[in-house]
């Protein structure tokens, strides 16, 4: 008698666990093509975003930082008639990746001033432009970037 509970009982602990072990499984697997769904719709939004950031900086930066964002080739040696720096390059050659987002968000956002109150050159601020589109500028910059230093750049920030 005290043996058939015994089976009961681990028969019944083998079906609890093959439940509980199998069905959240069941439920990955129903809504991992939500996921992909998410992905798609952020990478599309993403590169909308790319898109809205490549045109302001068009319309903002190009003439400084050229229109493939290689700056000044004498950015590194040379001063501009008024002594000040040249534009750098943004696309991954200069140092631009060294500094955080949130650093290059305030550069923009409100030039080089923010860090040095008596700074005197060439990269004012543009207050003009919402987060938002700071955020893309950022995002088109950054999608200039060579691979490498994304990867690097987004495991050391995210
Ligand atoms: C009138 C010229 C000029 C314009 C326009 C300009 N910049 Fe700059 N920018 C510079 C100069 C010069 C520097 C270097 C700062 C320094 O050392 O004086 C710089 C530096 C930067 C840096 C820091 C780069 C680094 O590697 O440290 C970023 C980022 C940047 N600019 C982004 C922008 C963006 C985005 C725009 C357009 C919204 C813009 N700049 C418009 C002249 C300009």
């Amino acid at each position: 008698m005290k043996k058939t509970y015994v089976i009961i009982f681990l028969i019944s602990l083998l079906i609890a666990i093959i439940y509980t072990t199998s069905s959240p499984n069941g439920f990955v697997n129903q809504f991992s093509n939500l996921d992909g769904a998410d992905e798609l719709i952020s990478e599309e939004l993403l590169l909308s975003k790319i898109d809205t950031g490549r045109n302001i900086y068009k319309e903002k930066c190009t003439s400084c930082h050229g229109k493939e964002l290689v700056g000044n080739k004498f950015w590194r040696t040379k001063k501009d008639i008024d002594g000040n720096n040249l534009p750098p390059p943004l696309n991954g050659t200069g140092h631009t990746w060294h500094h955080s987002p949130e650093q290059l968000f305030k550069i923009i956002k409100y030039g080089i001033k923010h860090f040095d109150p008596n700074y005197e050159g060439n990269m004012r601020g543009f207050e003009e432009l919402s987060d938002d589109e700071i955020h893309s500028i950022l995002e088109f910059i950054m999608s200039t970037w060579p691979e490498e230093i994304r990867e690097q750049y987004t495991e050391k920030y995210q």
